[in-house]
């Protein structure tokens, strides 16, 4: 594998750079050693309405455990990305908004953003939301949904956005573990040429939360869909902006306030409601989208992550209009009309930023060049790829074909509890390796333990761990702090625990390997295989189920899903077709299994627990070296489950 190649930092980029090699050295050292010096003079770039006493107080000690950053100081997010831009520039373009259909994009300036986040913040009071109240948000991806988190923000609401993909039960699930009585929606969201009905959806998820429910729904219009209409609960977003008042002051919030929850999926149970909170998670937002992404000011930046997810709101959101940045927010998908679609964008807007994913830098790659074909693409200056491991295969395909073999290429590690970037090149300051996240971000300590905990030095591979804290860090979840603590604290003593893998080569740089739990990244969207499983034992003709991920040349990884049938169910295709249509159903599209593998058993330990490993194995048609069988309640179970692949595959 060339995948060693080493790209050195173009001349060109390292000298208008925001951090060169020689800064990247200092600052991280600086960083390092004198953590409250550093982060205190970072914590500049935030606009404060009340000054901090205390930088940092941080014990990731399970006994003493705390994470507070900026005690005692006081902010308002939205004030941090909109208002204080006015004076400077008001009429610059905030968002870019470019329709699934392509051919209408609308710009809005920071005047326009704020004036709307100001009346729907009034819009909220007069709903009766109050500071800490917590406000849903399942949006497509229109303009609307980021006034809808900048006006919580204003208010002192937390929001918690649900991506617009997950199907009802999923929407309620997350509405009722957060306890919000307030859902703000669209009609209906559009993606190639496809209508989501978000409404309905949202109305079967209130139908499913019954007495505990939401009493006030706000939908957007947005396709102008006839819609089923609730007078008591449903509002009109139009006529209510209509009748607000524009002027709304921004609240002073406490550093530590939390500012939204996220839902992500974990190795076992429900997924977790991720909170974040206010200064630490704005500063880190902030400081890592202008110097990863090396944003000058002037350019066009475009993240093509969904708002419902943390890429979303960290560099769609909050890291770009905190830094006054021009962005491109695009409601539909990157093949839609065709594969041309992304290039087109960045023309039509000279797009001088582009911040991606593999899965769909893998998709344009699978035509060859035809993602390219006709566009000029001379605006791109810098790239950037998040959300799973990129292969060099497809990181050589963006750097010469989207790149142009021009621009370098950040490929950044981190995950919805980091908040931010951790591991990443500066576009101005690291040499590249493709395939390779490099090296840690200011403030960042990684190390590797094996599985008994011990630090590995020099080359190595193992966990993945953090060594101490960092601003943008999550705080807790939703409910549940024990859990917190127990999830990311526990497994390795005093040391935050990624959940990934990864290698370190004899250059310092970082390697992920991918997770060593049962959490799987299928086309960039982190499902626990656990969900899957109880949401296929729920099918009233399921009597057991496993899932495990398999490779796949475009999603990463696949769904694998061994399923065992009631004694009296025959497997079918019919049945296959409406196992896969349930799981749908219960979590949405992402979740869709690629395969079904009838079997009559599972490998289980004498004590109960199901083999995974041996699962992962058989579903990657590696048959030899299955490792430690004896302690198989009955071994015959994996020569069962290997002739029953071999007649799937
Ligand atoms: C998991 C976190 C990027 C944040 C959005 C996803 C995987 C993320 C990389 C990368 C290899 C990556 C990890 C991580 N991951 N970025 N550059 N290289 N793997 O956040 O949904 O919380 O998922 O995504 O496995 O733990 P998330």
């Amino acid at each position: 594998m060339s995948a060693d190649h080493l790209y050195p930092v173009p001349p060109a980029v390292a000298q208008h750079a925001h951090i060169d090699a020689p800064r990247y050295q200092a600052l991280y050292q600086a960083s390092i050693s004198h953590p409250e010096q550093f982060w205190a003079e970072q914590a500049r770039r935030i606009d404060w309405m009340t000054a901090f006493s205390q930088v940092k107080q941080t014990s990731f000690d399970t006994e003493q455990f705390g994470i507070q950053w900026f005690t005692g100081g006081q902010l308002n997010v939205s004030a941090n990305c909109l208002d204080r831009h006015l004076a400077e520039r008001a009429e610059q373009t905030a968002i870019i908004w470019e329709a699934d259909e392509p051919g209408s994009a609308i710009h809005i300036s920071y005047r326009e953003l704020h004036a709307q986040v100001c009346r729907f913040a009034n819009v909220l009071k007069q709903q009766g939301v109050v500071q800490g109240d917590v406000v849903t948000l399942y949006m497509p991806m229109i303009p609307e949904v980021v006034i809808a988190m900048l006006a919580c923000t204003r208010i002192g609401a937390i929001h918690s956005v649900v991506f617009g993909g997950f199907s009802p039960e999923a929407l309620s699930s997350r509405i009722g573990d957060c306890g919000s009585r307030i859902v703000v929606t669209a009609d209906e969201g559009c993606r190639a040429g496809r209508r989501i009905p978000l409404k309905a959806n949202v109305d079967a998820a209130i139908e499913l939360l019954g007495d505990r429910s939401v009493n006030q729904v706000i939908v957007v219009r947005h396709t102008g869909a006839d819609v089923a209409w609730d007078a008591r609960r449903d509002h009109d977003y139009d006529q209510l902006m209509s009748r607000a008042e524009a002027h709304c002051p921004p609240l002073a919030m406490d550093s530590e306030a939390p500012l939204f929850i996220l839902y992500t999926s974990g190795s076992t149970g429900q997924p977790k409601g991720i909170v974040h909170t206010t200064a630490g998670y704005l500063l880190y937002a902030a400081l890592t989208h202008e110097t990863v992404f090396d944003y000058q000011p002037g350019e066009t930046y475009w993240c093509t992550a969904d708002v419902g997810w943390i890429t979303g709101h960290s560099y769609m959101v909050y890291g770009p209009l905190a830094n006054g940045c021009t962005s491109v927010m695009y409601e539909g998908v990157p093949n839609y009309p065709d594969i041309t679609r992304m290039a087109q964008i960045i023309d039509s807007h000279k797009v001088n930023i582009l911040y991606t994913a593999p899965t769909a830098i893998r998709a344009m790659m699978a035509q060859g060049d035809a993602a390219v074909q006709g566009a000029d693409g001379s605006s791109l200056r810098i790239l950037g790829s998040a959300g799973e491991p990129i292969n060099p295969e497809a990181w050589n395909w963006f750097h010469q074909t989207v790149g142009q073999g021009r621009c370098p290429i950040v490929d950044t590690w981190w995950q919805t509890e980091t908040g931010g970037i951790m591991v990443t090149p500066l576009p101005g300051a690291t040499a590249l390796k493709p395939g390779s996240a490099t090296r840690p971000f200011f403030g960042v300590r990684p190390a590797l333990v094996d599985n008994e905990g011990q630090l590995l030095e020099g080359e190595a591979e193992g966990n993945l761990i953090l060594l101490d804290s960092w601003p943008g860090q999550a705080r807790s979840i939703h409910g549940d702090h024990s859990r917190f603590i127990e999830t990311y604290f526990s497994t390795f003593k005093g040391v935050y625990f990624t959940g990934d893998g990864a290698r370190r080569d004899a250059d310092g740089y970082y390697w992920i390997t991918g997770r060593v739990d049962d959490v799987l990244n299928v086309s960039g969207h982190r499902m626990g295989t656990a969900e899957i499983e109880s949401a296929l034992v729920a099918h009233q003709q399921v009597a057991e189920a496993a899932v495990v991920g398999v490779a796949h040349d475009i999603k990463g990884q696949g769904i694998y899903a061994y399923v065992t049938l009631n004694a009296d169910v025959q497997p079918s295709e019919s049945l296959r077709i409406e196992l896969i249509q349930w799981v749908r159903r219960e979590i949405g599209p992402i979740a869709t299994p690629d395969c079904i593998h009838w079997t009559s058993g599972l490998p289980k330990t004498r004590s109960g627990k199901i083999m995974r490993r041996i699962l992962r194995k058989i579903a990657a048609a590696e048959y030899e070296g299955l490792g430690d069988l004896s302690t198989l309640a009955d071994p015959a179970v994996v020569d069962h489950l290997i002739n029953e692949h071999r007649r799937i595959s």
